[in-house]
């Protein structure tokens, strides 16, 4: 996360907070994630190299290039994201990184089934339902970490477990 500077993910009105360890507002009714709660979702998501990966409130476009240095080059990173000028915005921070892009998610239809499946999904929104539909796009050996009933879980296709603690987040919407 230090190799990856959250500064560079931010409009310009917040980046003097981006050492913080709280969200911060990235406009259109988004945050940047807190940084120690991102630590504890990528740990509890446990990507190795060469993995191929969605992220799904790609948000900022920080978590999307944090990944794409944990699964190294023969990895890949996809963001999806419902907020269009996020997606410009974080699509040009993210310029320089060969193995993340960015895309508008399609209203209606989570995560990007026709790019899957993927090894490991992040999703950066909360949700009380598990996504059966996100499920689906993981590999058979693939994981899951979401925000789900305020809780960190990581689902996999044997079951679900949660880490300690409570986290808020934006609606999955
Ligand atoms: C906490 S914010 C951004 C998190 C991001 N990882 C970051 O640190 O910048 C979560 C994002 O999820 C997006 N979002 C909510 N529902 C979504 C959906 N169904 N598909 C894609 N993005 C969604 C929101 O627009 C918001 O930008």
């Amino acid at each position: 996360m230090d190799a990856t500077p959250r500064t560079h993910f931010l409009p310009p009105n917040v980046r003097r907070s981006a050492d913080q360890d709280r969200a911060l507002q990235i406009g259109y009714g988004s945050t940047c994630s807190q940084p120690s709660t991102v630590a504890a979702m990528l740990r509890f998501l446990d990507l190795a190299p060469g993995q191929r990966v969605l992220d799904v409130g790609s948000g900022s476009g920080w978590t999307t290039a944090i990944m794409a240095r944990l699964v190294g080059p023969q990895g890949s990173v996809l963001g999806v994201e419902l907020e269009e000028p996020l997606v410009t915005r974080s699509a040009a921070a993210l310029k320089g990184v060969p193995n993340a892009r960015v895309q508008l998610a399609v209203k209606g239809q989570l995560g990007a089934p026709d790019d899957g499946p993927f090894h490991r999904i992040l999703v950066s929104a909360a949700t009380s339902r598990l996504p059966q539909a996100l499920v689906e796009q993981l590999t058979p050996d693939g994981a899951m970490v979401l925000p789900l009933n305020s809780r960190l879980v990581r689902v996999t296709r044997e079951g679900q477990e949660a880490a300690p603690g409570y986290y808020a987040f934006v609606p999955l919407r």
